[in-house]
């Protein structure tokens, strides 16, 4: 019987991707250290598909523990998420970033050649493009100098899987370049639940207006964008779970090794302020922000062509703006503490 491994599969965009894929009936695995996130959503995920999940505890680092994992399952692809990601944190503790995120794949991409498993779908992101890009990001943009070493990890970890390529007709990747993933499953039984203070926008709204914190900073309002404040290309966790499994079923029929990216977003960019507006309008929930300086590395605006993913994998983004407030709020509202409640 054929199984799924998913890395970081307990996190935010993996349990979402695990989900859609025990829907659809899949068999997966998971391994995660749950260095950022919870065995609970598993649990949760488990109840809303009525299928069981096997999870591992551990790290992709752990060559032995992967040995052991690829020796009970006969693996037809890998979907690999474990990574860190938090920017401010990889720019204090680049080494622990280049180990965690460039080691920690080229020791699961060693397990999977030894085993011969020769399919993987890789979280890698827009912060590729660089700083100087011009938007909207198309994937046959020439990559650029990512502002952060988490955003090194990335280009280095799609050059490494390109070279992997190059030396093994076999292998086949699809790198996915993810803009900016807000949201929670329709449930409301599971979503984003960050360690500490969110360094994203959207967690950091909902948790503002659960009351857990006193008010949003938004950092800069003199950028080169319609109100001053950034813009971003967001889209919906379930959207974006379902973009893997669309990579994932084109990449198990393409015939001969190959290394494409694809990037998963709207193609509309949203400001800043907007978002906050918006997720007042459809909560009805008021949002209290104060505007501060600038933050180190942030760009004006960016945003996808989404059309590669449009065309070569059938798929495109669906969920409104609508969905991805009340969705976000259903799930904060449900779990003021995440999944400690
Ligand atoms: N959320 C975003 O905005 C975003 C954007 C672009 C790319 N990505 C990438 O997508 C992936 C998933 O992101 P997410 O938002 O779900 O983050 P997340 O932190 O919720 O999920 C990552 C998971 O990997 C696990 N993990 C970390 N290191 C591990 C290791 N060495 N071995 C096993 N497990 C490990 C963590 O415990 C966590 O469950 C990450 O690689 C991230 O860099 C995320």
């Amino acid at each position: 019987m054929n199984h799924i491994l998913v890395t970081g599969g307990a996190g935010y965009i993996g349990s979402h991707t695990v989900l859609e894929l025990l829907k659809l009936g899949e068999n997966v695995v998971v391994i995660d250290d749950l260095s950022n996130s919870s065995k609970e959503s598993l649990n949760r995920v488990e109840t809303l598909s009525g299928k069981a999940v096997t999870f591992f505890e551990g790290s992709i680092l752990d060559q032995d523990l992967l040995v052991n994992i690829f020796s009970q399952f006969s693996f037809s692809s890998v979907i690999h998420f474990a990574g860190h990601k938090a920017v401010g944190e990889s720019v204090n503790k680049p080494l622990s970033y280049y180990h965690n995120n460039v080691q920690g794949t080229v020791s699961l991409v060693e397990v999977m050649e030894k085993f011969n498993v020769n399919n993987l779908v890789f979280s890698s992101s827009a912060t590729v493009y660089g700083e100087g890009a011009k938007p909207p990001y198309i994937e046959t943009q020439t990559l650029g100098c990512p502002t952060s070493p988490y955003g090194q990890t990335k280009l280095m970890v799609e050059r490494i899987l390109a070279d992997v390529v190059r030396s093994n007709s076999d292998f086949k990747v699809a790198n996915l370049r993810y803009f900016n993933p807000i949201g929670a499953d329709e449930s409301g039984q599971i979503g984003e639940d960050p360690n500490g203070i969110p360094n994203n926008l959207m967690p950091f709204v909902a948790q503002v207006a659960v009351g857990k914190r006193a008010e949003l900073s938004i950092f800069g309002n003199d950028y080169a964008t319609e109100d001053g404040t950034c813009e971003r290309d967001y889209i919906h966790v379930t959207d974006l779970a379902q973009g893997h499994v669309a990579a994932l079923n084109w990449l198990v029929n393409q015939a001969h090794g190959l290394c494409e990216a694809f990037n998963l977003g709207t193609g509309t960019p949203y400001s800043v302020l907007k978002i906050v507006k918006s997720f007042e309008q459809y909560t009805k929930v008021k949002v209290p922000f104060k505007f501060v300086p600038r933050r180190d590395g942030d760009l004006d605006a960016f945003w996808a062509n989404a059309d590669k993913a449009a065309d070569k994998l059938n798929w495109q983004a669906h969920k409104t703006m609508q969905d991805m407030m009340e969705d976000t709020w259903r799930w904060q509202s449900n779990n003021p503490n995440g999944y400690n409640a």
